[in-house]
């Protein structure tokens, strides 16, 4: 039997993997049609949105999406057709840490795996390659094959395949169209490595071979949580560092740029923060921590628990220096939060360092105001009332949600950077000083801030990783 050739792609779940994932797919092979279904209808309205108002913000995403949908690229709910009429469906819904049972708080919850996977084995009438795109602990494409395999129908076979997505958030569509390598892995039967080849000559379209790389399943699951983990642990490292710095007055920019001039190492992914968030890094390394355990090595889960640990620490480091600075008190003062989203380029908030910020200045009773240019303003609502235990009606009297930095920054006793957009690059101190109550304190979480310019205008900075007279 010949690789089978794709023509027919269904993605199931339009979310952050799913949907740029699969434009780009689309856009890439204009002979594949693509359909990405989801059950939540507001989700693929907005993918159908007339005006391209997307349900993600992705810079370059919506081009990509104005060129391929309506040509071989589809957003639908009906599930179960797309599913019938596809060779090859990505399953690509959401993995959350499970909150309850076993497990909790390390696993991943993978109910929404196994309905979907359920869901294939019930309406499929033909054979598929099944292709696991969400982030999984290991083993779970065997979980996949076992449920495929006890409800298929005579005459459909299911080949499984582990496809990790290595996107990152603000620069998906850069990430997907030149990609640092594509991960396939496959079971190493002659009919695994048939599937591999049918999805890699997806690929092959617009990626160059020798950075599509084909291993075994698990290799292929287990390297996605180890790219995330070693990345999460660098920062982890520099924010430890940071901590350092700012005891004996050593600056961790100037350190992290020392170390990163070592080719071995290389510069990327050492810039000390208030702590990483997103919906991976976290949820994939407490994912290695169970698997760990469940393999009785606890030496190796406490290693990587630690990653996890310190960034905790370093989130809590920030906003008790935040106080501290403020004479050991923000009761009733007024701190503007700018940045809500994870990072800069992005509307996401999955474990954004802002929401512990906002959590722990709430706690000490003081005033937030909050300004992010693309967060909109219910998902803060969402994320401040499932995280501040006391109900949101009490969190509305503390918060206040501004529509641009100046704004939040009114009357304010402290300006905390929490997210590294471009836009406060251009932050017109002068102007926000002139209406900032006096001492006017500048905490800068991502160390953007020009600081010998600040001092200057009257501000009092702090910066991660620099002492206090540095
Ligand atoms: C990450 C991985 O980079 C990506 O390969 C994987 O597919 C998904 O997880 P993402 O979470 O979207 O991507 O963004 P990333 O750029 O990795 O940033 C994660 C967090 O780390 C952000 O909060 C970011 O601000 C922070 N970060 C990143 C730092 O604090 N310092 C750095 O040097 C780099
Ligand atoms: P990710 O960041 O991994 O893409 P998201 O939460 O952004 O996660 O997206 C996952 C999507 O998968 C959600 O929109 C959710 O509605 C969808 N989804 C979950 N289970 C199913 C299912 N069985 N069928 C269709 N869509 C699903």
């Amino acid at each position: 039997m010949a690789p089978v050739q794709v023509k027919k792609i269904c993605c199931i779940g339009a979310g952050y993997v799913g949907g740029p994932t699969c434009a780009v797919i689309a856009l890439k092979c204009p002979q594949i049609e693509v359909t990405i279904v989801d059950l939540n209808q507001a989700r693929i309205d907005a993918w159908n949105d007339k005006d391209f108002n997307l349900p993600i913000y992705e810079p370059g995403l919506e081009d990509v999406v104005r060129a391929a949908r309506g040509r071989n690229l589809f957003f639908s709910t009906e599930v179960d057709k797309a599913i019938q009429d596809a060779d090859l469906i990505f399953v690509s819904v959401n993995t959350p840490t499970k909150k309850g049972g076993v497990g909790a708080g390390f696993a991943a919850d993978l109910n929404y795996i196994e309905l979907a996977t359920r869901q294939i084995a019930k309406v499929s009438n033909s054979s598929k390659i099944v292709v696991e795109k969400s982030t999984v602990p290991c083993r779970t494409a065997e979980s996949m094959r076992t449920i495929l395999e006890a409800n298929s129908k005579p005459g459909c076979r299911f080949d499984i395949l582990s496809n990790p997505e290595f996107l990152a958030e603000g620069t998906a569509i850069d990430d997907l169209f030149a990609p640092d390598r594509v991960l396939i892995g496959s079971l190493q039967t002659q009919e695994g490595k048939d599937a591999c080849e049918s999805l890699r000559s997806v690929y092959a379209n617009w990626v160059p071979t020798e950075r599509i790389l084909t291993v075994g399943l698990w290799s292929s699951e287990l390297s996605k949580l180890a790219a995330n983990a070693m990345l999460a642990q660098r920062i982890s490292s520099i924010n430890a560092l940071s901590a350092i710095c700012e005891a004996t007055g050593a600056n961790i920019d100037e350190v992290a740029h020392a170390v990163g001039y070592d080719s071995r190492m290389g510069n990327k992914f050492l810039k000390a923060s208030v702590g990483f968030g997103g919906s991976c890094f976290q949820k994939d390394i407490l994912n290695l921590v169970y698997l760990s355990e469940t393999l009785h090595l606890p030496e190796v889960a406490a290693y990587w628990k630690q990653v996890v640990t310190m960034n905790e620490h370093q989130k809590r480091r920030f906003s008790k220096r935040v106080v501290d600075t403020l004479f050991n008190t923000i009761t009733g003062k007024r701190i503007a939060v700018l940045g809500f989203a994870f990072k800069a380029d992005t509307g996401d908030t999955r474990e954004s360092a802002a929401i512990t910020l906002i959590r722990d200045f709430v706690a000490e009773r003081a005033i937030v105001n909050v300004y992010d240019p693309k967060v909109v303003e219910e998902q803060i609502w969402l994320d401040l009332e499932e995280s501040i235990p006391q109900p949101l009606a009490a969190t509305k009297k503390q918060v206040v949600i501004h529509k641009s930095a100046l704004e939040a920054c009114k009357n304010a006793e402290a300006v905390i950077i929490a997210t590294e957009w471009k836009e406060f690059l251009q932050i017109d101190w002068t102007e926000v000083y002139k209406h900032m109550n006096k001492p006017a304190f500048v905490f800068d979480g991502r160390l953007i801030v020009d600081v010998p310019k600040l001092t200057e205008i009257g501000f009092k900075v702090t910066s991660i990783g620099r002492g206090d007279k540095a």
